[in-house]
Parts: C-alpha cells; sequence; structure tokens
C-alpha cells in the first residue's frame, strides 16, 4: 500500500525531478565551458582590441591603446618621479561680473532718483526729502558738495568736496554715468527745496517708452533770453533717458570747460541742448510733467488750484514742516484715489456674482 502510494507520487513528481535535474546538469555543464575558455580569452581580447584599433585608427591615436608590447614594456617599467609643474595658465580673461544680477540680465530697474543738496541743507530739507521719497522709490542719492561730518542715518549721500555749484552738477551727471547708467532707465533729478510726489513720477516713467532722448520738465527760457532752446528749471526736477545721458557722456568735459553759467541746471541745459540737440519739454507722448509754484508762506490745505492738485513736483518749499504737510496733503489725494478704485472694482465685480446665481 505506501510502495504503491510511494509509486503513484513519483511517477506524478517524475518529470518535475527530471526537469530539475537536467537543469542543474546543463548549468554545471555550461560552467565547465566558460571556465575553459578563460585561458583564451586575454589573447581573444587583444585580438578584438587590435582590431578595435584598426577600426578606430581614424579617431584614436594609436597608442591610447595597448598592444601585446605593453606586457614587455610594464616589465621594464621603472617608477619615475614626474615633477608637478603649476600649468602656467595665460592671463585669464577678466569676466566683467556686474554688480546686480539683474544688470547682468539686462534688466534695468525704471527709475533713479538723484537729489541735489548742500552742507547747510542737507540736515533739514535733505532729511524731509528723504523721509516723503525714498519709501516710494528703488534708489534715492544725496548729491552734495562739501561734506558733512556727520551724514543723516540712511541717506546714500555722495560729495564731491567742493562748493562750486556747476561742478557739482557736472560731477553728479558723471558720477550716475560711470556707476548707475546700466541699471536704469530713468534719471529724476531735483533740488532738496522741491516736494515730490514720488508716485506720480514713477507712474510717469511708467507709461514713457524707453531708449528715447528725452529731456522732460518745467522749460524755461535762458536769463537773456537771446539764446535758443529751453532748459528744464532744477526747482521742478527734471527726467533724463538714459540714452539722452549717454550721449551725453563724451560731450561732458567739453561743457565744463565750455559753458559758462552761474545756475546748476542752466548750465545742465545748455550741454544738452548745444550737444544733443534736445530741449527740455514738459509733455511727451501725451504724457504731462506737472509742477506747481508754491506762493511764499502758502498753506497746502488752502491752495485750490487744480494744477496744484495734479502736481509732481512743487516748488519751493521753504522748509521741512511745509515738506510735511505738502506730502500729507498729497498723500490723501492719493489714498482717496486708492479708495474710489478700490470702490470701482467692487461694483464692476457685482453683475458678475449675480449672474452666477
Ligand atoms: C531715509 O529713508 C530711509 C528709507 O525710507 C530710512 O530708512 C531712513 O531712516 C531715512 N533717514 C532719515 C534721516 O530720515
Amino acid at each position: 500500500m505506501r510502495f504503491s502510494v510511494f509509486i503513484s507520487v513519483l511517477r506524478s513528481l517524475g518529470p518535475v525531478v527530471i526537469g530539475i535535474s537536467l537543469g542543474f546538469t546543463l548549468s554545471l555543464l555550461s560552467v565547465s565551458w566558460t571556465e575553459e575558455g578563460c585561458p583564451l580569452e586575454g589573447k581573444e581580447g587583444e585580438d578584438v582590441a587590435s582590431g578595435h584599433d584598426g577600426l578606430l585608427k581614424g579617431a584614436r591615436k594609436p597608442n591610447s591603446i595597448s598592444t601585446g608590447n605593453d606586457v614587455e614594456s610594464e616589465e621594464d617599467f621603472e617608477p619615475r618621479i614626474v615633477p608637478y609643474k603649476q600649468v602656467q595658465q595665460s592671463a585669464p580673461k577678466k569676466v566683467f561680473r556686474a554688480k546686480y544680477i539683474s544688470t547682468e540680465l539686462g534688466m534695468r530697474e525704471r527709475l533713479f532718483a538723484g537729489v541735489l543738496t548742500s552742507k547747510n541743507t542737507i540736515n533739514t530739507l535733505g532729511v524731509a526729502v528723504n523721509r516723503t521719497i525714498s519709501h516710494h522709490l528703488d534708489t534715492v542719492v544725496f548729491f552734495t558738495g562739501s561734506r558733512n561730518r556727520k551724514v543723516p542715518h540712511g541717506m546714500f549721500v555722495v560729495s564731491h568736496g567742493d562748493e562750486r555749484l556747476i561742478w557739482n552738477m557736472f560731477q553728479t551727471i558723471r558720477y550716475v554715468l560711470d556707476h548707475y547708467i546700466n541699471e536704469y532707465d530713468w534719471f529724476y533729478f531735483v533740488q532738496d527745496d522741491a516736494y515730490t510726489e514720488a508716485d506720480r513720477i514713477r507712474e510717469l516713467v511708467e507709461h514713457l517708452s524707453m531708449d528715447r532722448e528725452l529731456y522732460m520738465g518745467s522749460p524755461e527760457e535762458f536769463i537773456g533770453g537771446e539764446m535758443e532752446g529751453k532748459y528744464c528749471y532744477g526747482g521742478f526736477g527734471y527726467l533724463l533717458s538714459r540714452s539722452l545721458l549717454l550721449r551725453l557722456q563724451i560731450f561732458l568735459e567739453n561743457c565744463r570747460n565750455d559753458i559758462l553759467s552761474s545756475r546748476p541746471d542752466e548750465w545742465l541745459g545748455r550741454c544738452i541742448i548745444d550737444y544733443t540737440s534736445n530741449n527740455c519739454v514738459s509733455e511727451y507722448e501725451g504724457l504731462e510733467y506737472h509742477h506747481y509754484e508754491l506762493g511764499k508762506n502758502s498753506d497746502p490745505s488752502k491752495e485750490q488750484n487744480k494744477k496744484f492738485k495734479r502736481a509732481l513736483t512743487v516748488h519751493p518749499v521753504s522748509d521741512p514742516e511745509q515738506m510735511y504737510r505738502l506730502h500729507r496733503y498729497f498723500s490723501e489725494i492719493e489714498l482717496q484715489k486708492t479708495y474710489n478704485e478700490i470702490a470701482k472694482l467692487q461694483v464692476s465685480r457685482l453683475p458678475r456674482v449675480t449672474n452666477h446665481l
């Protein structure tokens, strides 16, 4: 009984057992086969290598592939000390790296602001200008003749070391050309006795097309009147485009030597008009440079003039207090504008919401 069971199990497992043992046998056979092949491999490999050599002659130096001779040369091999020689690199070409990645990528900020101040006013009007425009603009730099021992906190001040006004104007333009010309599209200059509504100036340049030669501000006749052209009056500030400044660059020395003037804004205007044939304009592409001349001791909150309300710049400002009052006045107008815009947006959204309901 047991035996017959054993037989039947064996019979059913038979093919499996045979298959497994056949597999083992075959695998053992194949191992001995490849082992036998091993000693040959060296030679065969050489053949293959030289074959490759033949094939690759065009692409490789022949000695880069090992040949049978290598065995000999390996026996002869004696270690040698190869002295380390520093490879004399040809002086590396100096790569120009811009100060900011944005410059290197060719991206520029829109607006640079330069405030023309002085030793006597930097701590009063200068600081007031800083407090009313700095946090609205990317870059505000203060330019002065001689320097105070103490520079007001948080203000970037460049001093030219001399009180002569024309010299200072020349140095200021040169400084901007040397340091900022590749980083900005527009350059705004203003005296420290002017109030600037910074957001409006910024908005103006956002709408002006770049790469034009533009000299924009409040046009003024030259004193004497017989000289042609109009310059931008410094008290109301003015905008210079990057391309205009770049064109002026090579003539700047000439202007310093040739143009006699007692007023920096006149001197710059003369230089721009004579060498680039651009006059000061107050309007361009339908956009206007609004400015307002403040009466003596006038109270901003009582000014009724429409021109005053939309001014980009207001001049003359007599003291810091008046500057802050102007700032408050214009900030309220701008705030109201923002509220109105929000209200408009809310109204314009209403119908869409009800449609969906
Ligand atoms: C000038 O403005 C900057 C930026 O708004 C501010 O951090 C700094 O304190 C200001 N300096 C003075 C003296 O008001």
